[in-house]
């Protein structure tokens, strides 16, 4: 291994414009080698209570925002056993391997799961939903907001009061979005609002984090088999008292409650979204500049990652490996994308200089790939 991948002393020195986990500021890393108080004291409290009423905030939300010692997929699976039970239907929209996942989850439970979706690059449109809520009934829906296979970015500011208006209840996974791109939970109706943070929080991974609703609960609360880990009746109770019902990483909790801080209070959810964009705009441009092209639908494109097509037949893992080797990492497509696109994440701290820096590197070992 080389020093720049993994050096003892600093760790890895790689930059990485990955789709997550991604780059972590040193700030954060020092405030996660804070020594803490345990999980049941008075200081634990303060620093969880700061975490989640920052969240409500990034979130534009007063549903209350819970904790979980997980990746995304862990509240991923909260949400389809808490929130469906035995004998209703559950709707997964989806647009990409993260869409399928949640299906496969609702599978996997036992639950009476339908998937609707569309071809991989293509984004769910309100025309879509509304022709899809037609043929059926169904208590709960899951869609994505950010789909990181495909790089589509839904149109969920449409999309999510219709489905509202049908009566079901909706979770948006917003793994690789939140805290790079404005949700507004309460305007929409979002009953679960999720994501881990080792995306656009730019923390390391070990946390998820999301938002239910008062209905979302009440739901819950007459589902059967919850489970015990993810049962959010258990996390709302514990919740009130600023804590979680087994010992969480408390030194993540720290890192997330200074992060939220930064977020809101030093650069501002403004100025980050708008950063998000910038990158987005940049790495799109920069991709017609060089003759490759998107793989979504132009409509959709995401802000915090781009999946571009292999237009130049490129040799992928090659190029891959020959940035890895000037300190850079960025990825492959994801599953049946693998060697047809590759995927540039601009989410977290990356600033734009950072991404020109980078670019301008992989377009001259594009040229020489040609
Ligand atoms: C949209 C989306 N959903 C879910 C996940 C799963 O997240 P995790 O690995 O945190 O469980 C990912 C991970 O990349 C994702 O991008």
């Amino acid at each position: 291994m080389t020093d720049v991948h993994f050096n003892k002393e600093k760790g890895s020195q790689l930059r990485l414009f990955t789709p997550g986990p991604v780059y972590v500021p040193e700030r954060i890393l020092k405030e996660i080698s804070k020594p803490n108080d345990t999980h049941r004291s008075k200081p634990y409290s303060e620093m969880h209570q700061m975490a989640t009423e920052g969240l409500q905030k990034l979130l534009y939300t007063r549903n209350e925002c819970l904790i979980f010692t997980s990746s995304a997929t862990g509240i991923m699976e909260a949400c389809v056993r808490n929130l469906v039970k035995d004998d209703e239907k559950a709707l997964f929209l989806s647009i990409g391997a993260f869409g399928d996942r949640w299906y496969d989850i609702g599978v996997t439970n036992g639950k009476n799961s339908v998937k609707e979706g569309v071809e991989w690059g293509k984004a769910i449109t309100p025309e879509f939903a509304r022709e899809v809520l037609n043929k059926d009934e169904y208590s709960v829906a899951f869609i994505q907001a950010n789909e990181t296979s495909t790089g589509v970015y839904n149109p969920i500011n449409e999309v999510v009061p219709i489905i509202k208006d049908s009566g079901a209840l909706v979770c948006v996974d917003a793994t690789s979005s939140m805290a790079g791109v404005k949700v507004e939970v309460d305007k929409l109706g979002i009953d679960v609002c999720l994501a881990s943070v080792q995306k656009c929080f730019a923390l390391p991974p070990g946390l998820a984090v999301c938002s239910v609703s008062n209905a979302a609960f009440e739901k819950a609360s007459e589902v059967k088999n919850r489970g015990l880990y993810f049962d959010f009746i258990e996390m709302k109770k514990r919740n009130a008292k600023h804590q979680t019902p087994t010992t969480p990483p408390i030194p993540q909790i720290r890192g997330l409650a200074s992060q939220l801080d930064y977020i809101l209070n030093k650069e501002g959810l403004e100025k980050r979204f708008e950063r998000h964009e910038q990158l987005g705009n940049h790495t799109r441009k920069w991709v017609e500049n060089i003759n490759l092209e998107m793989f979504p639908d132009k409509k959709y494109v995401s802000n915090t990652v781009s999946t571009i097509k292999n237009s130049l037949d490129l040799d992928i893992p090659k190029m891959v490996s020959m940035l890895l080797d000037k300190g850079y990492r960025i990825v492959n497509g994801y599953g049946d994308l693998v060697n047809k696109t590759f995927r540039i994440g601009h989410m977290g701290e990356i600033q734009l200089k950072d991404l020109e820096e980078m670019l301008k590197i992989l377009a001259n070992i594009i040229d020489e790939l040609k």
